[in-house]
């Protein structure tokens, strides 16, 4: 019998990519997508498969939740609130969904006595690196609510894995990018901009530095994780490249790639606060490649480029623009 995956956050940018690829590979998918008035799934439309099932719910419903994970062999978690600006605006709404929200997985995963629990933290929990690369020792720092409110998530796993054996891991990405994405995000908002207008674009801070992942590769991470036969329980996993790339660059690659050379007005309204800002995340990834045999595809400057004509193509073709030039008037 196929293994029955439940996803959390599947009809979101990583979630979705994920869904695809675990029904390519034969597992069966039950995937959460927020309930709104029109049941839109997101970017699971185009997915037709017998072995996805869709259903609308919300992860601060604790009794949905356990109703809906009976049969279920693994829970892949990746529903979160994920602006930083929005955390600053709105900071109780993550403590409901990211902490709240994580707590209710954790508890119906105890009580459905499910088999493997893989839970998504982020690089944003170590803040500005004190040392670098970052490993997974490295202290917690969360400089903005989004990164508390996820901290917060990630120890409460932890806990429930020391206290109740809940057989859960910890997957931490460092910045993802790819098709799919938001246009909110950086990379995203860099391309979307250049496309629609050649002459100019507005950025927030270019001097930080970011260690961007591809989606594939980091899609490959979670794989690897529920596949793994290693004993990865009550571990935290760095997913990066190990390689640390500023803003400025990247508009200075996908530029090049675009072949444009629009003015770069630096808008401070897309600031963080001063103490808030993160000015450098950089993985140590050698647990990932030891413990689940992962290895990014997507490294340095020419797997950076290559990753973005991918990306690139994609917005090239996608109706995302349009939705970025109406969201904020290019
Ligand atoms: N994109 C990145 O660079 C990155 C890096 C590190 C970690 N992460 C983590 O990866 C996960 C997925 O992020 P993403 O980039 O795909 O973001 P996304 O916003 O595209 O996906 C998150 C999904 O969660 C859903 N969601 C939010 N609150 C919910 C709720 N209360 N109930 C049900 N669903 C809810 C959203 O509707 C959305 O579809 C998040 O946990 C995020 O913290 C992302």
């Amino acid at each position: 019998m196929k293994k029955k995956i439940f996803i959390t956050g599947a009809s979101g940018f990583i979630g979705s990519h994920l869904t695809e690829i675990l029904i390519k590979k034969g597992y069966y998918v039950k995937a959460l997508v927020p309930y709104d008035i029109n049941s839109s799934v997101g970017w699971l439309k185009n997915i037709k498969s017998k072995n996805l099932q869709i259903i609308h719910g919300d992860i601060c419903d604790e009794n949905f939740l356990y109703r809906n994970t009976k049969d279920i062999y693994c829970v892949m978690h990746l529903a979160a609130l994920i602006s930083i600006p929005y955390s600053y605006e709105s900071p109780k709404s993550y403590i409901k969904s990211n902490i709240e929200g994580t707590y209710n997985i954790l508890e119906v995963a105890r009580k459905n006595k499910i088999k493997k629990v893989i839970h998504t933290s982020t690089s944003e929990v170590y803040g500005t690196a004190q040392y670098s690369p970052i490993d997974e020792k490295h202290p917690l720092n969360p400089q903005s609510p989004y990164a508390a409110s996820k901290v917060s998530a990630d120890c409460l796993a932890l806990s429930y894995y020391r206290s109740f054996n809940l057989p859960v891991t910890i997957v931490r990405p460092f910045n993802t990018f790819g098709p799919r994405q938001s246009s909110r995000a950086v990379i995203s908002a860099v391309i979307s901009q250049c496309l629609l207008n050649e002459k100019q674009i507005k950025v927030g801070n270019i001097n930080t530095k970011r260690d961007f992942t591809f989606i594939t590769d980091t899609v490959n991470g979670f794989i690897k994780a529920l596949e793994t036969k290693n004993k990865i329980y009550g571990e935290v996993i760095n997913l990066g490249t190990g390689k640390t790339v500023k803003i400025k660059d990247i508009i200075k690659t996908v530029c090049k790639i675009l072949k444009v050379k629009p003015k770069i007005l630096i808008d401070k309204k897309r600031f963080r606060p001063v103490k808030s800002e993160v000015y450098l995340l950089i993985s140590k990834n050698s647990k990932a490649k030891k413990m689940l045999k992962w290895k990014p595809k997507y490294i340095g400057r020419k797997g950076l480029e290559l990753a973005l004509r991918k990306t690139i193509l994609w917005f090239k073709k996608s109706d995302n623009l349009k939705k970025y030039s109406r969201e904020y008037k290019v």
